[in-house]
């Protein structure tokens, strides 16, 4: 029940989140998975208990070949630097392609699907990603003189090369950096530097929405960004989106710069053997947000995550070997590193790989692509979920395709657009798991098993298998299941997927994960080492945990913290927003407001009725604690290349402040529309806020950011 309005004034110290959401309904499981899914047999959830850690997890490593058996599940003799499988050694490229040639070798691997729609699909057997695989690493160790414990950094789009790129580097032992195609030079060059690559892999160019985006151009500029920071790189691999064309205006530098397709022939028929690994090595580095200060590069193992990511994509995707899944992400995200090409192919599936944006041409395009291929697992984020609802609520429903599991990742997802995810695109009839876990975490933290677990709108679930979470208030108290509080999601026991160190800052690894709730610095006992998320949550009275987003994404007005989703997901209720985004305007009394920016549905036009009808629904389903101080209808949200909505931005319009870099942003040009709105009519109503102290500055110029 909600407190009263004098009884909350008076708790400043944790969030109340709870008690502003309503509790929704279940789902139960869709009778076609019951007692056919590979977590079938509620048993498999006593198997991974507490009792059983850390032995548990051995049956995720039995799901690789290994070349030699692990001597120690987990040693916790330098806590929190844990070491899992030690002893073991395995090869990655190995577990996910040679293994399979002897049953698979003519089955897809990868089906590619351009994005222009007349360009032909591309279907890579496990055969044919054999010889790429083995071709490239003979180039990269011959031409490129690298070798094992060497990094290299790719800057590569979502085409085929990039899963064989990093296969070539596993089979080498060499560690891959791949930075988001997205991305700019810039921030690439940050990142060579940060991993110290002098070998920089990159493509001319790529489709996206429309049109061959010039991608080389980042290059020059990532080489000068890197050198800036003291690093050399000596070559510059240039695969051409279509061999033999060359479409950037980037010069090649002569001695540097080489077309892929023009030296790869020197090593047709190459072999490259398989080099074979300790499990501790690490596979590859994957550079978490957080555009302000040194990168932060997640390093993870080759034994460890392997068997984590082939575990929870086996028992949480339900990936049996012939599905044909799809996750509709980026490569250049931990979320296409685990579930676009470790976690499939360790299983030996095929997975789908599309270059561009989900609603181009139009918004059947997803739908389509599973019509055709036969899609029976699809895997994407609440942004592109809520994109498709916008542009096309019924589109599902005129394709013929029918998927088993579908996931969520990556943000909060809310109930109304939950429902329609389930209803359309599911056509009531599949599972949705809603997976959450942090590029720190190698894979999924809390989710469900489809065939055993209901769903809930809204939450993940409880701990995925082997995963045992606490919330935690400021003061280390553990804050109960259906209290009605949040805190901080913290999780209790090591896993093998979780992160080794970040590379070259093993101090900030240990604080930032570690500080906060170890209880001695001093033990060399795991349960002293909580894992800090960074997330707030709060978990119901069944065990099931709503994510309220990073601790950092919540707006504190009058001492309540107040979860930017929560805000949004009522706003959602109202029939004619598509897409709403809360952010922290300041305020001379309450300290902080929520203003909130909406796009509409299409065809419909902004009018004071829908802001009053938005303030309605959030005073409804929240109180007016939460009451926006403005409502901006916006024709667009700035976003990531990704699409996530960059809160940042819109921040600093509210509160006149500096939007920061904004050259990763998909479509850059909305930011000046939207501030020459929102700032004009501020000024003609005489509400310009009064200048922002440094620390005012800084919290509004790194919201949402998740550092
Ligand atoms: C958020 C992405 C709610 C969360 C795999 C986390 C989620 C951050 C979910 C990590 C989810 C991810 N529900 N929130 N299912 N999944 N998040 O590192 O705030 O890009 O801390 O990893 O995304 O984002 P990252």
């Amino acid at each position: 029940m909600a407190a009263e309005p004098e009884e909350q004034e008076n708790q400043l110290s944790e969030a109340q989140i709870a008690v502003h959401w309503r509790e929704e309904e279940t789902y139960p499981p869709p009778d076609s998975l019951i007692g056919q899914a590979n977590a079938a047999d509620p048993a498999i959830i006593e198997r991974f208990g507490e009792d059983h850690f850390p032995d548990c997890f051995t049956e995720y490593a039995d799901l690789l070949t290994w070349d030699t058996p692990w001597d120690t599940v987990l040693d916790t003799s330098r806590p929190p630097f844990w070491k899992w499988f030690v002893g073991g050694r395995l090869n990655a490229s190995y577990n996910c392609v040679d293994r399979h040639l002897a049953t698979s070798r003519n089955k897809a691997a990868f089906i590619w699907v351009p994005e222009p729609e007349d360009q032909a699909t591309q279907t890579i057997t496990y055969q044919e990603l054999y010889r790429k695989v083995n071709e490239f690493a003979a180039l990269l160790q011959d031409y490129c003189g690298l070798a094992t414990g060497d990094r290299i950094t790719f800057h590569l789009p979502m085409v085929p090369e990039l899963p064989v790129a990093m296969l070539a580097c596993a089979r080498l032992g060499v560690i891959h950096s791949e930075v988001f195609g997205g991305f700019s030079g810039t921030a690439c060059g940050d990142r060579i530097a940060d991993s110290g690559s002098r070998i920089l892999i990159t493509m001319d160019s790529y489709y996206r929405g429309g049109t061959l985006v010039d991608h080389k151009v980042k290059a020059d500029e990532a080489i000068e960004a890197a050198r800036k920071l003291g690093q050399e790189v000596d070559k510059v691999l240039v695969w051409r989106r279509t061999p033999g064309q060359y479409a950037s205006k980037s010069p090649m530098v002569e001695g540097r710069d080489v077309f892929v397709d023009e030296i790869l022939g020197d090593y047709r028929g190459k072999s490259v053997p398989p080099v074979s690994m300790p499990a501790e090595a690490p596979l590859f580095l994957m550079y978490s947000s957080g555009t302000t200060g040194r990168p932060k590069g997640c390093e993870h193992s080759t034994g460890g995550y392997l068997s984590y990511v082939a575990g929870t994509s086996k028992y949480h995707l339900d990936i049996h070997p012939e599905d044909t899944y799809w996750c509709a992400a980026d490569i250049g995200w931990i979320t296409g590193h685990s579930y676009i090409v470790y976690g499939p192919l360790l299983l030996g599936t095929t997975s789908v790989l599309y270059e561009g944006v989900p609603v181009y041409p139009d918004a059947g395009r997803c739908w389509r692509i599973a019509e055709r291929l036969g899609v029976n697992i699809f895997h994407t984020a609440p942004t592109t979920i809520r994109m498709l609802r916008k542009v096309g609520p019924e589109e599902p429903r005129k394709y013929d395709y029918q998927f088993k599991v579908m996931t969520t990742v990556g943000e909060p997802i809310e109930p109304e657009v939950w429902r329609w995810y389930y209803q359309e695109v599911g056509k009531g009839r599949a599972a949705i798991v809603d997976t959450w876990w942090l590029t720190e975490t190698g894979g999924f933290l809390g989710t469900t098993l489809p065939a055993l677990q209901p769903m809930k709108p809204g939450s993940c679930g409880p701990g995925a298998l082997g995963i045992h979470p606490v919330i935690y208030d400021e003061d280390r108290n553990t804050v109960e299941a259906g209290s009605g509080r949040a805190g901080n999601i913290c999780i209790r026991n090591p896993w093998p997927g979780v992160l080794q160190t970040i590379w070259g800052q093993p101090e900030r690894f240990v604080d930032v994960y570690y500080r906060k709730y170890c209880a001695d610095p001093d033990s060399k006992d795991w349960h002293d080492w909580p894992f800090l998320c960074g997330d707030g949550a709060v978990q119901a009275a069944d065990g099931y945990y709503r994510i309220l987003g990073r601790i950092d994404d919540v707006i504190n007005v009058a001492g309540h913290r107040l979860g930017t989703k929560e805000i949004e997901s009522a706003a959602l209720t109202v029939e004619e927003i598509a897409e709403a985004a809360a952010v922290p305007a300041v305020d001379e009394i309450r300290g902080r407001v929520p203003e909130l920016y909406v796009a509409l549905k299409p065809g419909l036009r902004a009018g004071p009725d829908i802001e009053q009808k938005v303030t309605a629904a959030i005073e409804r389903e929240i109180g007016k604690i939460a009451r926006p101080a403005r409502v901006w209808i916006v024709p667009d949200m700035p976003k990531t290349r990704s699409g996530k909505i960059m809160r940042r931005v819109i921040a600093g319009i509210s509160n006149f402040t500096d939007v920061g870099d904004i050259s990763t942003l998909a479509n850059p040009e909305i930011v000046d529309e939207i501030r020459h709105f929102v700032q004009g009519d501020k000024l003609a109503k005489g509400e310009v806020p009064r200048e922002l102290s440094p620390q005012e500055a800084e919290e509004i110029r790194n919201f949402g950011k998740t550092e």
